[in-house]
């Protein structure tokens, strides 16, 4: 394949690390070209613990997907996570030059909304998206450039992480070999997969339960308001079955996939599933209840936490377009019932990956949501994955075409600007 316009997102998860190729189509959808999923190692709640494991989960989920894809991949949109987060609104003003906003007084304003916000030398700024203009007080002005009026308002939302945890992670995917196009807060990535214009405008939550944590975003009059991650998730309810059913975390992990229930009520019947003990390899059979009956309580702590997220956040009466779910903890049956219930009756729904052909198939579960929307960001932005020649490599000799074209070259390239860059 020649076309070099695709695009790609690397979710480095908790669980899981995938890898999504696609190419923009002319009607906006994406067509998936390929995708990597790998178990994650080294990674804990979206923090790395173990950088070689790390590095290796990475690269091969690069290749699975650069297999499937048979492109080679130079760059990719990388998500962030983790409850280093943090999110705030702030809002900047400026006087207009000459009674008209110039493309000037918009980045100034941004500017002075961005220097309001506290920023301890820890920390670093990941998004300032803008949520509304105003002139002369008038809101909801999109585009200010060229309009008349004395005074530009911003509203910007402004997401922090720690400068350490961000790098961490960086470094890992660039000694992986692949280039870091932009950083990106994953339920914003996630959000653009699964959540319509219509819930975004009508105000909406996207909750990704993920297994090391659950990403929250809300949505309002068609603009981010509010980001945070909750350091909890899937795993958690797989650590208690193992600890209260006395099996290894696999089969916990395995039961809870194949029997599991977010809900007591909703298990049909006196069905019975049959377990191993751990250590004295005992068989038993336990009551399928009973593993809704364990995994319920934890589903609703974490829904609990979202609640009084929304809360502490005073956003709760917003959410009028109701909750959408991501995430492969929202794969559990009755989990939207089970948050519908806890959220005060709000409709929700378990959102999957939408306006995509290709291998679309591979990637219409909620696990994928967030790296397709990796994806959907590069493609917006038209920010392409594969290896690009810079100026004068037209000519790289045809010996060594072969290696550029399969994106070994660009990887040592990527690696030694890395390290010429570290001081
Ligand atoms: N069919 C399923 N039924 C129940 N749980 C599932 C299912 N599939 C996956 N999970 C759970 O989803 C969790 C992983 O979800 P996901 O892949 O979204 O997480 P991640 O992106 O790796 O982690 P994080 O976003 O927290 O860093 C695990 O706890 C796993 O047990
Ligand atoms: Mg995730």
């Amino acid at each position: 394949m020649t076309d070099a316009a695709y695009v790609a997102g690397l979710d480095v998860g908790t669980t899981k690390i995938c890898t999504v190729i696609a190419r923009p189509s002319a009607d906006g959808s994406l067509e998936i070209l390929g995708v990597g999923l790998t178990p994650s190692r080294g990674i804990k709640r979206g923090v790395v613990v173990d950088r070689q494991h790390v590095i290796e989960a990475i690269q091969h989920s690069v290749d699975k997907a650069q297999r499937m894809a048979d492109v080679p991949l130079a760059g990719a949109y990388v998500g962030i996570t983790g409850d280093h987060i943090t999110s705030r609104n702030a809002t900047g003003r400026v006087h207009t030059t000459a009674g008209e906003v110039s493309p000037a007084d918009v980045e100034k304003v941004i500017q002075s909304a961005r220097d309001s916000v506290p920023l301890p030398a820890d920390r670093q700024i990941i998004h300032s998206i803008v949520r509304d203009f105003a002139v002369d007080g008038q809101r909801g002005v999109k585009r200010p450039v060229g309009m008349s009026g004395n005074g530009l308002d911003v509203e910007l939302h402004v997401v922090t992480g720690m400068a350490s945890v961000i790098d961490n992670l960086e470094r890992c995917v660039a000694d992986a070999g692949i280039v870091v196009q932009q950083r990106v807060l994953e339920p914003l990535a996630t959000s653009l997969a699964v959540v319509t214009d219509a819930e975004r405008s009508l105000g909406v939550v996207l909750i990704d339960i993920g297994g090391g944590t659950t990403d929250v975003a809300v949505f309002d009059d068609g603009a981010i308001r509010h980001t945070s991650a909750i350091p909890l998730g899937g795993e958690a309810v797989t650590r208690d079955l193992a600890r209260l059913l006395r099996v290894s975390h696999e089969e916990a992990e395995q039961v809870k996939r194949r029997f599991g229930y977010a809900m007591g009520d909703m298990v049909p019947g006196e069905e019975m599933v049959q377990i191993t003990e751990v250590g004295t390899g005992a068989e038993e059979r336990v009551p399928r209840r009973l593993l809704a009956e364990i995994a319920q309580p934890r589903l609703e702590e974490i829904l609990y936490l979202v609640k009084e997220d929304l809360r502490g956040a005073r956003l709760h009466e917003l959410i009028t377009g109701g909750a959408v779910l991501s995430g492969g903890t929202s794969q559990l049956d009755g989990t939207a019932r089970l948050a519908s219930e806890v959220l005060d009756g709000i409709p929700v729904r378990v959102g999957r990956p939408r306006n995509l052909s290709g291998l679309a198939d591979s990637v219409s579960t909620p696990v994928y949501a967030t790296g397709v929307g990796l994806a959907m960001m590069a493609s917006q932005d038209g920010t392409f994955a594969g290896p690009v020649a810079p100026a004068g490599t037209a000519a790289i000799p045809s010996r060594l075409r072969h290696w550029w074209e399969h994106g070994i070259l660009p990887r040592i390239d990527a690696y030694l600007q890395r390290i010429w860059k570290t001081p």
